[in-house]
């Protein structure tokens, strides 16, 4: 017979041997790597004291290479929920000092119990990524447990908000679950994400590339636009995830709270009404118009490095989160090409899916014109944005800036595809194109025909301008609501965002659209 406290003991024991993962040797190594340890930023990420592990003393069952010989608990994965400023969280994070967190069948129903534990809860899923991939040892019962975790992930999508940080390797398969998150941050010098490694790229494509270049932070949320966000240190990535908690809510049913503001709702900004140049071809940082805008001036920038012509990101207006979608006139003249197209539907989806508001700042020359964009089918990406936009059935409110040019007039939260409120800032010009190019089209002969056709040029352009470039045609359709000034718009925008606070627009049934992919 065992005393009561010799089982406390035994207890204690096991929890110790667990919490110490695969031992204090390969603790030191992650820590010498510049990383933390699994349980290490759970503590950072959750708030003090709110975690509850499930399944510490989970050990795997394999009888394969000699496994049987090594089952420590845990299996290379702390799992189980907590709280993020006091609001429940599911979290999963790979413990790469057991058996480098690699993924089998213990380690994957692991992470599945807590998918379904917050699919039936209402609340998100975290993973914090930190692994060598599948457990090569369990050979395809690992790839089955790939699968089984991307059914989930693909099934919660939409239903509760899914957020990866990447906080070592991640290779392979293993890429794919991330993927199909909601978002992935990734850690600069020290994360990386690639479907194959250096030295097969080396030896199928000869190309010689270091695991930085080819999948590291930086990379990914420049070039490949897979990372929302590159952090310059894993503290710096788990604080920013808990920041983009705060503007999302827990499922796709409950609102997103509000958070309290001493930010007057008519705090009008004189700034903007000289922020836009007069000379339309003149750029302006679109961040500064919104940062002037939202409350607080914060606005938590999504996917800053990727598609930088186009904005994404949250805000808040007068306590309630928003999504912000804004073309930026500061590169590349805030042009609509494909990859700002596919950044700004994705975003837009999200907004979308969990009923955070959309509001847009236009400042848009049209689609980018080219082979390049042709050929790799800016038609076919455009759509994407245009799609997004006309699905979008939660409350859209679009502040035209100045260009409202062409498609990407209709594209950016039109009045036709569903914007609740569009207003025009009087600098606005909503035109089929910039004068200049109108007349060189529909007035090329009369120019030609003329003794100076220069001067001639000039006169009916600026006819064209004071006809067309501005917003008061649209304002006599109805196309926008109002002509407002610039330093009104917080307060406009506020008004309008508590009249649809209610607002419900209901899609024809179906099974799902076919978004052009
Ligand atoms: C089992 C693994 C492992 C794996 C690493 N380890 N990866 N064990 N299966 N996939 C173990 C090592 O044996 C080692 O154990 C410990 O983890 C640390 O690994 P190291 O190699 O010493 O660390 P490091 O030098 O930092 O290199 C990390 C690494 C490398 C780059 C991740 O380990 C590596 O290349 N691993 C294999 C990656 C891979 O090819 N995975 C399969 C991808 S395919 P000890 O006992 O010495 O500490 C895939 C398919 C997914 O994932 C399918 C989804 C559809």
């Amino acid at each position: 017979m065992h005393s009561n406290e010799d089982l406390f003991k035994d207890l204690n024991q096991r929890r110790e041997e667990a919490l110490l993962g695969g031992g204090q040797a390969r603790i030191d190594k992650q820590h010498q790597q510049g990383k933390l340890t699994a349980r290490e930023r759970i503590e950072i990420i959750l708030d003090d004291g709110s975690f509850e592990e499930l399944g510490m003393f989970v050990r795997h069952q394999s009888h394969e290479f000699g496994l049987e010989k090594n089952r420590p608990y845990g299996d290379g994965v702390v799992t189980g929920f907590g709280t993020i400023d006091g609001r429940l969280v599911y979290i999963y994070s790979q413990d790469f000092t057991v058996f480098g967190g690699s993924l089998g069948q213990a380690n994957a129903q692991k992470i599945i119990k807590i998918m379904n534990l917050a699919l039936e809860n209402g609340a998100p899923i975290i993973g914090l990524n930190d692994s060598g991939g599948a457990r090569i040892q369990e050979g395809v019962v690992s790839l089955g447990g790939y699968a089984d975790i991307f059914l989930l992930n693909t099934l919660a999508s939409g239903v509760v908000p899914q957020i990866s940080a990447i906080m070592g390797p991640c290779a392979g398969g293993a890429v794919y679950s991330p993927a199909i998150t909601d978002f992935v941050f990734m850690v600069k010098s020290t994360s990386y994400m690639f479907v194959t490694g250096p030295n097969v790229v080396k030896t199928v494509t000869q190309e010689t590339v270091t695991s930085e270049q080819l999948g590291g932070a930086d990379t990914h949320a420049s070039k490949s636009g897979v990372a929302h966000m590159a952090c310059k240190s894993e503290a710096e990535c788990l604080m920013a995830i808990r920041e983009l908690y705060s503007y999302i809510p827990s499922n796709c049913e409950d609102p997103t709270p509000r958070v309290a503001t001493s930010d007057p709702s008519d705090r009008a900004d004189a700034d903007l009404d000289t922020i836009v140049p007069a000379n339309p071809n003149k750029p302006y940082e679109m961040r500064s118009v919104i940062t002037k805008i939202v409350d607080d001036g914060r606005f938590f920038e999504i996917h800053a490095d990727f598609a930088p012509n186009i904005l994404v990101g949250f805000a808040r207006m007068n306590g309630q989160s928003v999504g912000v979608v804004a073309n930026n006139p500061a590169v590349l003249a805030g042009v609509l090409d494909i990859d700002s197209s596919i950044k700004g539907a994705r975003f837009v989806r999200f907004c979308d899916a969990f009923n955070i508001p959309l509001l847009v700042f236009e400042d848009v020359p049209g689609f980018m014109p080219g082979t390049d964009q042709e050929w790799r089918g800016i038609i076919r990406n455009g759509a994407k944005l245009l799609y997004a936009f006309c699905e979008a059935t939660v409350p859209k409110i679009t502040i035209i800036t100045r260009k409202a040019y062409g498609g990407a007039y209709d594209v950016m939260n039109s009045k036709h595809i569903g914007g609740d409120l569009n207003f025009a800032w009087p600098t606005a010009e909503i035109a089929v194109m910039g004068a200049k190019g109108a007349v060189e089209i529909i007035y090329r002969k009369e120019i030609e025909a003329s003794e100076d056709p220069g001067a001639t040029e000039n006169q009916i352009t600026e006819d064209y301008r004071s006809r067309f470039s501005n917003p008061y045609v649209a304002a006599e359709y109805g196309y926008v609501d109002d002509v407002i000034e610039p330093s009104s718009t917080r307060l406009r925008v506020i008004r309008g965002l508590d009249m649809l606070k209610n607002k419900v627009s209901k899609h024809p049934k179906k099974k799902h659209g076919n978004i052009p992919l």
